[in-house]
């Protein structure tokens, strides 16, 4: 991983906005919700999402940081049983979300009982929750959340833009340091900045 490069041109909008609530809102939610190529870009990363955590219709997904839904209603065509949950009101009102009874909560405290689904997925929304050093305490919270609320040998795949090598390997030892969690990141087309995919796929420990 030594030789591996960043080469971001331009600045990322969490990079930019002091959090997820001055980014997303007015125009900019009927920007994103209404771009085609933001769907098929969403899409298309859930379902490789789909190939690498490799889960059963049967398992109930969370989609965390689900947004307007792309991902979400993809899940739901293929035939998951999925609950879509989101920090951004407006944004849960588009495309079928509504009919889908979804969760306006923080993924880094989720209102779901223990032991809850058998998988959770997250599709470009964990550079929200840690693009900085200074934001661990929030990163903590959320492995401690996802944790708590996967079913034994549940699985969890996060599809993420890190600033950095620096960010992605902050968010790695924090996860391993953790310990509640077994797993990789996993990256396609990884010498190319641009079609670049960084996936975090881990697995519950089962603590002794
Ligand atoms: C680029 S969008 C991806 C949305 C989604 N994957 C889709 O298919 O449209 C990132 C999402 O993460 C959400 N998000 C960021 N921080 C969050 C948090 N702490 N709790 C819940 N959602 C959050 C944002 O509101 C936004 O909807």
């Amino acid at each position: 991983m030594s030789d591996y490069y960043f080469n971001i041109k331009t600045k990322r909008p969490e990079e930019i906005y002091q959090n997820v609530f001055e980014y997303f809102k007015d125009d900019q939610i009927i920007k994103y919700s209404t771009s085609k190529s933001m769907m098929k870009i969403q899409e298309k990363i859930t379902l490789r999402a789909l190939e690498i955590i490799k889960i059963q219709p049967k398992d109930l997904i969370l989609d965390a940081g689900s947004g307007c839904g792309f991902s979400s209603i993809v899940l739901r065509e293929l035939g998951f049983n999925v609950v879509s949950l989101d920090i951004i009101r407006h944004l849960l009102n588009y495309y079928q979300l509504p009919e889908m009874n979804p969760v306006l909560a923080d993924i880094c405290l989720t209102p779901f009982r223990d032991e809850t689904f058998g998988a959770i997925i997250s599709i470009s929304a964990l550079q929200w929750i840690y693009s900085d050093s200074n934001m661990e305490k929030d990163l903590n919270n959320l492995i401690i959340s996802f944790h708590r609320i996967l079913k034994p040998n549940g699985k969890v795949i996060f599809q993420f833009y890190p600033k950095t090598n620096l960010i992605m390997e902050k968010i790695g030892s924090t996860f391993k340091k953790k310990d509640f969690f077994e797993g990789n990141f996993i990256i396609d087309n990884i010498k190319s900045p641009k079609k670049r995919k960084i996936f975090l796929f881990l697995k519950k420990k089962i603590q002794n």
